[in-house]
């Protein structure tokens, strides 16, 4: 890329920083400063996620959902996993499609809503891995916990292994959001309706919302479930 080129695109990605709601992760592997930083680091879970794979993760299928600006997607990209980023945002789809050329491997990103609807139209062998990350609140809030529950009974039954990062109903959010009014009392509570899971505690995540720390778990199906 020519130095014109660079500086050109560098101009978009500042304009599309300072024009979003927030700049919720680091930019991976984007070779400048930002004009914004980020409200909260990815490496930190990205290793721990990592750490909980295993070995053998090169070509393996990843849907990273409520992906934000793609650090997640991008990260696992960079070491061999084919990776799907999808976002309701369109702004922070675009972000992440101007900053996926740094990274070599095979990214693809989309505006998508995740929702009932869009899980059911996952077939078993779409995906060895999904995350959803600091997502699935919004989802209670908008639709309820009843909806949540009948996405991730769809989710367990068709991909292998879920990372899941939880909001807690102990948070106080941000100064506009009400999310934790919805939040059930257990936050496991969205795999209630699943059957046998194997569910793991990977780790607590400090986030930029407060003092609480996000628990990350590692979800499968008992008998059978998870990639080997
Ligand atoms: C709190 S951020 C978390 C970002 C990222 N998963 C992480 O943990 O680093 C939530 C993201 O989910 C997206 N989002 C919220 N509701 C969504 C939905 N129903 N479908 C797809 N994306 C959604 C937002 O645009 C935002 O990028």
């Amino acid at each position: 890329m020519t130095v014109t080129n660079e500086a050109e695109k560098q101009a978009r990605v500042d304009a599309l920083l300072v024009q979003g709601k927030n700049v919720y992760q680091p930019l991976y592997n984007y070779p400048h400063k930002p004009a914004i930083g980020p409200l909260r680091p990815c490496l930190d879970r990205c290793r721990a996620v990592e750490e909980a794979m295993g070995d053998n993760i090169e070509g393996r299928k990843l849907w990273d959902a409520g992906c934000s600006l793609g650090y997640n997607t991008l990260y696992f990209v960079d070491r061999g996993m084919i990776g799907r980023g999808s976002d309701i945002d369109p702004r922070n789809v675009s972000l992440c499609q101007e900053i996926q050329l740094y990274t070599p491997g095979s990214a693809t990103f989309v505006q998508e809503e995740l929702s009932a609807e869009t899980c059911a139209q996952i077939a078993p062998g779409d995906f060895d891995y999904a995350f959803f990350f600091s997502i699935l609140h919004h989802i209670v809030q908008n639709k309820g916990l009843k909806h949540v529950q009948g996405m991730m009974q769809m989710l367990t039954e068709r991909i292998p292994v879920l990372f899941v990062e939880l909001a807690l109903k102990s948070e106080i959010p941000p100064p506009g959001y009400t999310w934790d009014t919805y939040l059930p009392d257990e936050e496991l509570a969205i795999f209630e309706t699943c059957g046998a899971l194997d569910i793991q505690l990977i780790g607590h995540f400090a986030t930029h919302v407060g003092p609480v720390p996000r628990p990350l778990y590692r979800v499968s199906r008992k008998n059978g479930g998870g990639t080997s």
